[in-house]
């Protein structure tokens, strides 16, 4: 038998990057020799093995066969007379597509280092076809690579367009579809993902919501970028320049989807679009089932963001709502977090990506003055139950309104 390292580590040592896991493939074997060789089942159906010491994944050389719609509908075809070209060729990009010997010989049959330095992500052949999460995989290349100067190649990008029209993008699981989601979403470019989807159709069919905001106009006294969908991008954008977590990226690809609800006739004014989108985000979080902060903290983004850009000018008691509202004194970082998302759409503007957000630290300042109103006296003044908690909230009162005076003064 013979052992190749093949897809990612190959690919990744080329272009001089860190090499995480490796992946093999095993030409000329069958499963009773891995077995006997002490490597370790996957799964039933699944040609592939675990090494008994490093663990990494050992795949028999197949062939795929698509029987059915969606990614169940798969047959292999796992023999030791199965080559190594017929094994590559079935893969999904030529720079994936390249196996290393253990002297780092390579074959590359269908020129995936003529592409790498091309900086071109192109198709291997039409079996890329087989497997409609590979729509996703290649946007989310692209927004890996994007600094690199890859693009997708022409004639990829329009595979991509018929897989997306045909219908088998619907088939994806959202366990399948949201690994790759959060994976581009935590790129340096996640915004490049979202573009590609768009480029190629699929974001029409995979979020809607997020595709409905492009060719809708925002006031441009306020966003000189009009649009609301490049302003989307934008954000997200921003949200990836300064290092923010998931959650918040998230928050910042689904903040502003009721502005796609908005009829014509109100353009570019988008009244209570928080409100609107919010069944929209909700939609979004579900298809994808979304880990629940990001779900959350989407929503809470979505309904309250205008209440951050507007923070110097709410009423104490609008500031206490909403700091009611985030429950900032249990979830002190989720707050955080709903702060920096509004930096985010803030500086996610044409030509306003540097102006300073005062808001930010304004809003801090206020989670800390409501966190630090003491229970003990009000407990030692006999409330309890209810009233405590109203008697609470009347302190928390107070103290914001000689906090916005002070801020104010
Ligand atoms: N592959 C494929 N189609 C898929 C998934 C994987 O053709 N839908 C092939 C590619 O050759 C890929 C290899 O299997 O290089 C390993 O897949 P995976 O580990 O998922 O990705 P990597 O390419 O290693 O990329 P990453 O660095 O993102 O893990």
């Amino acid at each position: 038998m013979q052992i190749y390292k093949v897809g990612g580590a190959v690919r990744d040592r080329l272009l001089g990057k860190p090499v995480t896991d490796i992946d093999w493939v095993v030409v000329g074997a069958t499963t009773e020799e891995m077995l006997a060789k002490g490597f370790r089942p996957v799964g039933a159906d699944f040609p592939v093995f675990l090494h008994p010491k490093s663990g990494e994944e050992y795949a028999l050389a197949r062939t795929e066969r698509k029987s059915g719609r969606g990614y169940g509908g798969f047959t292999f075809h796992a023999s030791p007379e199965v080559t190594l070209e017929e094994d590559l060729i079935r893969r999904d990009l030529t720079i994936n597509a390249m196996a290393e010997d253990d002297q780092q010989n390579l074959t590359d049959p269908y020129h995936g280092q003529r592409d790498l330095e091309e900086r071109i992500l192109r198709h291997v052949s039409p079996a890329f076809a087989e497997d409609p999460l590979r729509v996703l995989r290649v946007a989310r290349f692209a927004a890996r690579y994007a600094e690199l100067g890859f693009k997708v190649a022409p004639e990829t990008l329009e595979l991509m367009r018929q897989l997306s029209e045909s219908g088998e993008l619907e088939a994806l699981t959202a366990e399948r579809s949201w690994k790759e989601i959060f994976r581009a979403l935590m790129e340096d470019q996640p915004q490049v993902f979202i573009q590609v989807l768009r480029d190629c159709g699929a974001l029409k069919v995979l979020m809607p919501e997020v595709d409905a905001l492009f060719g809708v106009p925002q006031p441009e006294a306020h966003h000189p970028e009009i649009d609301s969908g490049i302003h989307t991008l934008s954000v997200l954008e921003q949200s990836a320049l300064h290092k923010q977590p998931l959650t918040v990226r998230w928050a910042c690809l689904l903040h502003d989807l009721g502005k796609g609800l908005t009829p014509e006739e109100e353009w570019p004014r988008h009244i209570a679009h928080e409100h609107k989108g919010l069944k929209l985000i909700k939609a979004v979080n579900e298809r994808f089932k979304a880990p629940k902060d990001c779900q959350e903290l989407a929503l809470l983004v979505g309904q309250y963001h205008t209440h951050g850009h507007r923070a110097l000018e709410l009423k104490a008691s609008t500031l206490l709502e909403l700091l009611q509202s985030f429950d900032v004194y249990r979830r002190p970082q989720r707050f955080e977090e709903f702060i920096v998302a509004c930096e985010m759409d803030a500086r996610g503007r044409k030509g306003l990506e540097q102006r300073s957000y005062p808001q930010a630290d304004y809003l801090r300042g206020a989670a800390n003055v409501a966190r630090g109103v003491a229970v003990q006296p009000l407990l030692e003044k006999g409330f309890k139950g209810p009233e405590l908690g109203e008697a609470l909230k009347r302190e928390r009162l107070k103290a914001l309104k000689v906090y916005k005076e002070s801020a104010a003064s």
